[in-house]
């Protein structure tokens, strides 16, 4: 049985099928965290919607380390992010979904480690690979079985918010090699390194980046686009829970603290 979380960002509430899962509140050192627990396809599956019922928290006030401690603690194994971006790679059109591969952190204000107090010590957990090859190579297997328009890699730029880029910043980050704009990514895959648990994104195109938009960004322009992509999500998400195939690769996720005593909760 494998063990998966499920975090929907930005449009993706919860698909259907999670219907007779459980709601729990689950307590943290940092807070509680809502989780929506059950199965599927044999597996056990964890649902968080990451902006909260009704969509009330921004990106800068997730409770990311409540979020990823919870899950932990429920014995979790594997997340799966969902996440709405912007693009400013002309080959990533709005509806596509992108596999990213790497992250540039320009968040602000976050908290972004669980190694910040004496208790737990000082520890630098590797990141050069932000996301875990197993699974991203699980989802872009599903994505080959499906007619989703996808990209196998991406830069994802993860910003402050929660107000959108302006112009001269984007043409900044596409100097820099960035391929998508976003909020919510760091300090979600981050911390989940740190917690030693595989975590792997797929991020939904809603719009070309400011100042590649021909209009001014909103946010009901986000949301729009997300709902015309609902049912391909979906469809990916019950794809990687069933998902059985082989995967060419491994990971040392699980491992990745050893260096500093491995996680602890
Ligand atoms: N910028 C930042 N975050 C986003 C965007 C964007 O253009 N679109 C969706 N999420």
């Amino acid at each position: 049985m494998r063990k998966i979380a499920i975090i929907g960002g930005t449009g993706i509430y919860g698909p259907e099928a999670l219907s007779g899962f459980e709601s729990r509140i689950v307590q943290t050192p940092y807070g509680p965290a809502l989780c929506n627990i059950g199965e599927m396809s044999g597996n056990m599956v964890v649902f968080i919607t990451r902006h909260g019922v009704g969509h009330k928290t921004p990106p800068h006030k997730v409770n990311y380390r409540a979020n990823i401690w919870a899950l932990k603690s429920l014995g979790i194994e594997e997340i799966f992010a969902t996440t709405a971006v912007g693009s400013l790679n002309p080959e990533m059109k709005a509806g596509h979904f992108v596999v990213c591969d790497q992250v540039l952190d320009f968040t602000k204000s976050r908290i972004n480690t669980f190694y910040d107090t004496p208790e737990r010590g000082v520890a630098h957990v590797d990141f050069t690979y932000p996301y875990c090859p197993v699974l991203r190579e699980k989802v872009i297997n599903c994505l080959k079985n499906t007619d989703i328009v996808f990209h196998e890699h991406g830069t994802y730029v993860c910003t402050e918010g929660p107000r959108f880029e302006t112009a001269a910043e984007i043409k900044m980050f596409a100097q820099l090699g960035g391929d998508l704009v976003g909020m919510t990514n760091i300090p979600e895959s981050l911390l989940a390194r740190e917690a030693e648990m595989c975590y792997t994104n797929c991020s939904i195109v809603t719009n070309m980046a400011a100042g590649i938009s021909p209009t001014p960004l909103s946010h009901s322009e986000v949301v729009e686009e997300m709902q015309r992509s609902i049912v391909n999500m979906e469809k990916l998400i019950s794809a990687f829970i069933a998902y059985d195939g082989l995967v060419h690769t491994e990971c040392g996720c699980h491992s990745c603290m050893a260096e500093f005593g491995g996680f602890k909760l």
